[in-house]
């Protein structure tokens, strides 16, 4: 198939075809994602969580990010890969961005990059857009500012967050980002905002009326069991799967039927 760009999503969006994305943070999931049929990997700082087992998105470095980066391109033949920029690398300075980026790109083969915010990183984004870096951006919850918020609750229920959010993604749109993630806001407001640029957007907790959704895959497979917002749908139980695998397993090796005469040599 066709290896899918930033201008496949336009067209998708164009098209009203809606885009499913995922997160992947190694080669062997992201081989049966891609083969799936997912159009957009992330590479999420949602690793710090997933993978690390960090309470917060806030502790994973751009060196781990950039590991996790490369295994996922190993497996992708179609999927646009979208790398996050960790807390850290580039609130300092466009300057700093732009190395943090330049990184990602050169060392990961990955296709783009995203970052969290609105009118606090365009200067950043038009610089690493200029650099010939397509860029996502990412606005409503943005966990690496949870020490701000406080809470992982719905953002943009009060009129002033909405409002800023609607000047944001405008911004987002006018400095040149290919898409936009829309995280945990009000269904309604994403619909809204939605209509109101002609980029894709990419709603988790955002409603139906985006371009497209993105989910934790870890979450959607039920892997993280004790993580369950209402956002979440999930699509197997991996968990228990696992959990019952490796009991028999567990049983099979002490009562000595694995391995049996077909499985030796
Ligand atoms: O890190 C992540 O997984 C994300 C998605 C939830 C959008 O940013
Ligand atoms: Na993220």
């Amino acid at each position: 198939a066709r290896p899918v760009t930033t201008q496949t999503l336009l067209e998708m969006r164009e098209a009203g075809t809606r885009i499913a994305m995922l997160t992947a943070y190694d080669y062997t999931s992201a081989r049966i994602l891609d083969a799936s049929g997912a159009d957009v990997l992330l590479v999420g700082d949602s690793a710090s969580n997933v993978m690390a087992g960090h309470e917060t998105t806030l502790p994973i470095t751009l060196d781990h990010m950039i590991y996790h980066a490369q295994c996922v391109v190993r497996g992708v033949q179609r999927a646009l890969v979208v790398v996050d920029l960790p807390f850290g690398t580039y609130q300092g300075s466009s300057r700093e961005a732009l190395r943090s980026a330049i990184r990602v790109m050169k060392e990961t083969g990955a296709h783009a990059i995203k970052l969290e915010g609105g009118e606090r990183v365009v200067e950043t984004i038009d610089r690493l857009v200029t650099s010939g870096i397509p860029v996502m951006g990412h606005l409503g919850l943005t966990p690496q500012s949870i020490y701000k918020f406080g809470t992982y609750k719905v953002r943009a229920r009060e009129d002033e967050e909405a409002d800023q959010l609607r000047a944001d993604i405008k911004r987002l749109e006018e400095v040149g980002c290919f898409s936009v993630v829309l995280e945990k806001i009000p269904a309604a407001l994403a619909t809204e905002v939605t209509e109101s640029v002609s980029i894709p957007t990419i709603g988790i907790g955002a409603g139906g009326g985006t371009s497209g959704q993105v989910l934790v895959t870890h979450d959607m497979l039920g892997l993280t069991v004790d993580f369950n917002p209402r956002f979440v749908r999930h699509y197997a139980s991996l968990a228990e799967t696992v959990t019952g695998a490796v009991q028999q397993y567990v049983q099979d090796v002490r009562d000595g039927t694995f391995p049996d005469e077909s499985e030796s040599y």
